[in-house]
C-alpha cells in the first residue's frame, strides 16, 4: 500500500509581537508569572495592517513551493483549515491560490480546493483527507497543500485575550514523505459541546474553564477509541504533540494522556511503589469519590521522576514555538510537531523511524489522536525552517499599538493606521474589490 504523510512544512508568523510579561501584564495589573508560568506563554504574534489569514497562508505556501522546486502543476489539491474565514462562500484556498498564481508561471485550475472547519482540529482533518486522497491514487502523482491559517483574536478583556496569536503552517502531503508517514489508525472523541463558538460573529464566545474540561474529556475518549485498536504504552512514542491553546493546557493534557496509556502496564506497576496503583471506579462508592482520587493520583504522578523525564523528553520540546507566538488555532498542533523536530535536530536526538502520538482537539468539540512515523529525511527538511529569524524580526508592540492593531482587524471598527513594518518579498492585503472581495498583491 502507498504510504503518505507530511513531506515538507513551512511556518509563517504574523509580523507583530505583544510581549505578555513586559507589555500586557502591567496594564492588566497581573503578575507576569500568570502568563509565563501559569499559561506558559511569553508573547503573542499579531498580523500587521497589511496581513491576514490569506497573506500568512500564501507566504508560507510560496516559501514551501520555492524551496521544494514545485510549480502549481505539481499540486492537485489545496485545503485550507481555518476558523477565521471572512467569506461564507468563497473558500480561503481560492484566495491563496490566486496569490500564488500571481508569482508562479502556471495555474491551479485542475486542483481541487476547499476549506475545512472544525475549530482547531480542522488542520488535522485536512491532512487526513489529503493522505486519503494520495493513498487512494486519485492524486495522479500530484501532492496536496494543506494550509492551517488563523488570526486568533478575542474580544478585548475576554479571558482568552492573553492566549491570542496569528500565523500559518503550510504542509505538503505526498507519497514517500520526508518528514512523517501518517499511519492509518486513529481514535476519535466527539460530542456536541458549546465551550467555544462563533455564531455569525468574529470574536468567539468562550467558556474558558469549561473548554479546558471538554478538551480533556474528549481527549480521553479519543485515546480510549485508539486503544480499542492497538495497545498503547508511554515508551512507544518519542514525541507527543498536542493542540496548544496555551502550553499550560498541554501540561494537563499530557498528565491525563500518560496516566491513561500507562494504566495496566509495567509503568503503572513501577510507579505503584511510589504513589500506589491508579484508582479504578469499582473501588469507590460514587463517581465523585473516584474523580477526587483520580485527580490526587494525577497530581502525585506529575511529581514523579519517571513522569517528569518522560514529559521533558516527549512533550516539553513541542511547546518551543508556541510559547512565543500564542494560539494559532488550526496551526497549533502542527507548530508542536515542527517545534519538537526542530528541538530534536538541535540536540542531536535520533528520531528516524520513531513514532509520534499526535493529539489534536477542536472546540465544539472533537479530539483526534493518530500515530505518525518519523522518516529518515526529517532532519534535512526541518533544518530549512527560518522561524527563529521571523520571530526575531517581529515588531514589538506597545500596549496602545496593540489596541490599534486589534481594532484594525476588528470588522466592527474602521481604524486605519500606517503599518508598523515594511513588507518585503511577501503577499500583502491590497484593499477591496468591486464585489466586496479582499485583494492581494506581491511586494518585491
Ligand atoms: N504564577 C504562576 N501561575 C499562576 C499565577 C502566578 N502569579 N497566576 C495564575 N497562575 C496560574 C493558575 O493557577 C492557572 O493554572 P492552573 O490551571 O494550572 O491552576 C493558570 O495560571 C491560568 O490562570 P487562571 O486564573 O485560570 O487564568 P484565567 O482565568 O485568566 O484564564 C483560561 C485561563 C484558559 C480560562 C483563558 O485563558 C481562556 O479563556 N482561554 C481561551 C480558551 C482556551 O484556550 N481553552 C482551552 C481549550 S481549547
Amino acid at each position: 500500500m502507498t504510504t503518505a504523510g507530511i513531506d515538507a512544512v513551512e511556518i509563517r508568523t504574523g509580523n507583530l509581537k505583544l510581549d505578555l510579561a513586559e507589555t500586557f501584564a502591567p496594564v492588566k495589573d497581573e503578575d507576569p508569572a500568570k502568563y509565563t508560568k501559569g499559561l506558559g506563554l511569553h508573547a503573542s504574534s499579531f498580523p500587521d495592517a497589511y496581513e491576514d489569514i490569506v497573506t500568512m497562508g500564501a507566504n508560507a505556501a510560496k516559501r514551501l513551493m520555492d524551496r521544494k522546486g514545485l510549480t502549481p502543476e505539481d499540486i492537485g489539491r489545496i485545503d485550507v483549515a481555518t476558523e477565521s474565514a471572512f467569506d461564507h462562500s468563497k473558500p480561503v484556498s481560492t484566495y491563496i491560490a490566486g496569490c500564488l498564481e500571481d508569482v508562479f508561471e502556471d495555474d491551479f485550475h485542475h486542483a481541487n480546493k476547499g476549506e475545512r472547519k472544525f475549530a482547531c482540529l480542522a488542520g488535522t482533518q485536512a491532512i487526513d483527507d489529503a493522505v486519503n486522497w494520495v493513498t487512494s491514487g486519485k492524486n495522479r502523482g500530484r501532492a496536496a497543500l494543506v494550509i492551517a491559517t488563523d488570526t486568533a483574536l478575542y474580544e478585548r478583556g475576554d479571558s482568552g485575550e492573553a492566549t491570542q496569536g496569528a500565523g500559518a503552517v503550510a504542509m505538503l502531503i505526498d507519497e514517500d514523505p520526508d518528514l512523517t508517514v501518517v499511519e492509518p489508525l486513529q481514535g476519535f472523541g466527539s460530542a456536541d459541546e458549546t465551550d467555544f463558538l462563533k455564531p455569525n460573529q468574529q470574536f468567539p464566545s468562550v467558556d474558558g474553564k469549561r473548554s479546558m474540561q471538554v478538551y480533556l474529556a474528549r481527549m480521553r475518549e479519543a485515546l480510549r477509541d485508539l486503544e480499542e485498536q492497538r495497545d498503547l504504552h508511554p515508551d512507544d512514542f518519542a514525541v507527543v504533540p498536542f493542540h496548544i491553546p496555551f502550553p499550560g493546557m498541554v501540561r494537563k493534557g499530557a498528565a491525563l494522556g500518560y496516566r491513561h496509556i500507562s494504566r495496566g502496564t509495567d509503568v503503572e506497576d513501577a510507579l505503584a511503589e511510589e504513589i500506589g496503583p491508579q484508582p479504578r471506579p469499582d473501588d469507590f462508592e460514587d463517581d465523585e469519590a473516584f474523580r477526587d482520587a483520580l485527580s490526587e493520583y494525577t497530581d502525585d504522578l506529575t511529581e514523579t521522576d519517571r513522569y517528569q523525564e518522560w514529559y521533558d523528553l516527549t512533550v516539553e520540546p513541542t511547546l518551543g514555538i508556541s510559547r512565543y507566538v500564542g494560539n494559532w488555532y488550526t496551526g497549533s498542533v502542527h507548530l508542536a510537531r515542527a517545534a519538537a523536530l526542530r528541538d530534536a535536530r538541535e540536540n542531536g536526538r535520533d528520531l528516524d523511524e520513531q513514532q509520534m502520538l499526535v493529539c489534536s482537539y477542536g472546540s465544539g468539540a472533537q479530539a483526534e489522536v493518530h500515530i505518525e512515523t518519523v522518516q529518515p529525511g526529517w532532519e534535512e527538511e526541518i533544518a530549512q525552517l527560518n522561524v527563529e529569524e521571523q520571530l526575531r524580526e517581529r515588531y514589538d508592540l506597545s500596549f496602545t499599538e496593540y489596541e490599534q492593531i486589534h481594532d484594525v482587524h476588528n470588522y466592527d471598527e474602521s481604524t486605519d493606521i500606517d503599518a508598523f513594518t515594511t513588507p518585503e518579498e511577501e503577499f500583502v492585503f491590497d484593499g477591496w474589490g468591486r464585489m466586496g472581495e479582499r485583494k492581494y498583491t506581491y511586494v518585491e
